[in-house]
């Protein structure tokens, strides 16, 4: 099985690479144009292996077609994008360009080689498209009715904007082309690898170097989290199992407020790396939590968002593994290990 995952560089197709690498023998072909974004930080033992090249390249380029005869994929799963909701607001333009007019690229291009492949060949491709929860704009604070697959789409930003005019460009392709695509929206990721612009990189590495902790509004603001493993894992059984024309919502059911978030990364915080033992401080602290500070909420922000994952917990018998606390835990030790690593080589 050939896989060619484009944006695979980036936070979950790191994590996805990694899980493909390690518990499948699948070959993999990662296809990104390594933005700001991109960590790309993979083992010396995935990047010699045979089973993984790595080809810098933008989705929007012309001639796609030519890497795809060459490694012939079987699936190609698209996580490349522009993804930071604050950077979309202040400057659109490159997320039109890449989740727009990029993954109407990445179409063509597929059609135009799945219409020189014989049709055996063709019988079991799968063109997976990862999408966001952010479509369906936020639900009511009081709701218990959480999006599922049939939600209306009702995007907030331009960020989701343009992820949402990417999924009707595939449904409208599945329509009248018969595009074998399949379509995923998950809610919020963390876990390792994230940039740094994000909320909980942000809360953690600032809060290690003594820096404000911001938060938007009142903080009140409802959001899903899932580990970024948890939905790696659930790609890799959308891969295997799937079929062409299906769409699922992933989440993990962890929904709490930006500020009852930002309490139990500073609790797990005080524990793992004590203000009291962090010589990054230049300040006393009791508690990281004595950092937060309220600024201007973000224009346009949507209040809540929360998936139903009934579907793909039913039909493909997936469940997240890793609790909050457990996935928190493990992403702060890595981003505590990281800004010691970085004040080392200063
Ligand atoms: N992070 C989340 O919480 C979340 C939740 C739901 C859905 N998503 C979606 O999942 C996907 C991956 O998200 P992420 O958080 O890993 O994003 P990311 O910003 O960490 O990574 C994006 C990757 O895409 C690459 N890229 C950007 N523009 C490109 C282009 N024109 N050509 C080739 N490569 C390009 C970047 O170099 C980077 O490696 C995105 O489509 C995002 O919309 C993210």
């Amino acid at each position: 099985m050939n896989i060619l995952v484009a944006g695979g560089s980036g936070f979950i197709g790191t994590s996805f690479i990694n899980k493909v690498f390690y518990e499948t023998d699948y070959n993999i072909c990662n296809l990104d144009k390594l933005t700001y974004a991109a960590s790309n930080s993979f083992s010396e033992e995935i990047i010699k292996s045979k089973r993984y090249s790595f080809i810098k390249k933008d989705i929007c380029d012309a001639n796609l077609i030519n890497l795809f005869e060459k490694f012939n994929p079987d699936i190609i799963i698209n996580f490349a994008a522009e993804s930071h909701v604050d950077n979309s607001i202040n400057s659109p333009k490159a997320f039109l360009k890449t989740n727009i007019f990029g993954t109407f690229n990445l179409i063509q291009n597929t059609s135009q080689f799945l219409s020189k492949q014989q049709t055996k060949n063709k019988m079991n491709f799968k063109f997976i498209q990862i999408s966001t929860d952010e479509v369906f704009g936020d639900l009511n604070d009081s709701t218990e009715i959480y999006f599922d697959e049939e939600s209306n789409y009702n995007p907030s930003s331009p960020y989701s904007a343009t992820k949402a005019a990417a999924d009707h460009l595939i449904a409208s392709w599945q329509r009248t082309y018969e595009f074998p695509a399949i379509k995923i929206n998950c809610s919020n990721n963390y876990g390792p690898y994230q940039n740094r612009e994000k909320l909980i990189p942000l809360v953690i590495t600032n809060a290690i170097q003594g820096k404000k902790i911001p938060i938007y509004g009142n903080g009140k603001q409802k959001r899903d989290w899932i580990f970024v493993e948890d939905h790696a894992e659930a790609l890799i059984k959308i891969v295997k199992e799937a079929k062409v024309n299906s769409k699922y919502n992933i989440g993990a059911r962890n929904i709490l407020t930006n500020l009852d978030l930002v309490k139990n990364i500073c609790q797990i915080l005080d524990k793992v790396f004590p203000p009291s033992k962090n010589n990054f401080l230049k300040q006393n602290l009791q508690s990281y939590y004595e950092l937060v500070i309220y600024v201007k909420d973000r224009p346009g922000h949507d209040v809540f968002y929360g998936i139903n994952p009934k579907k793909i917990e039913r039909e493909l018998n997936w469940r997240p593994k890793v609790s909050l606390e457990q996935g928190l835990t493990k992403t702060i030790k890595w981003y505590v290990d990281m800004i010691k690593k970085e004040h080392q080589n200063e």
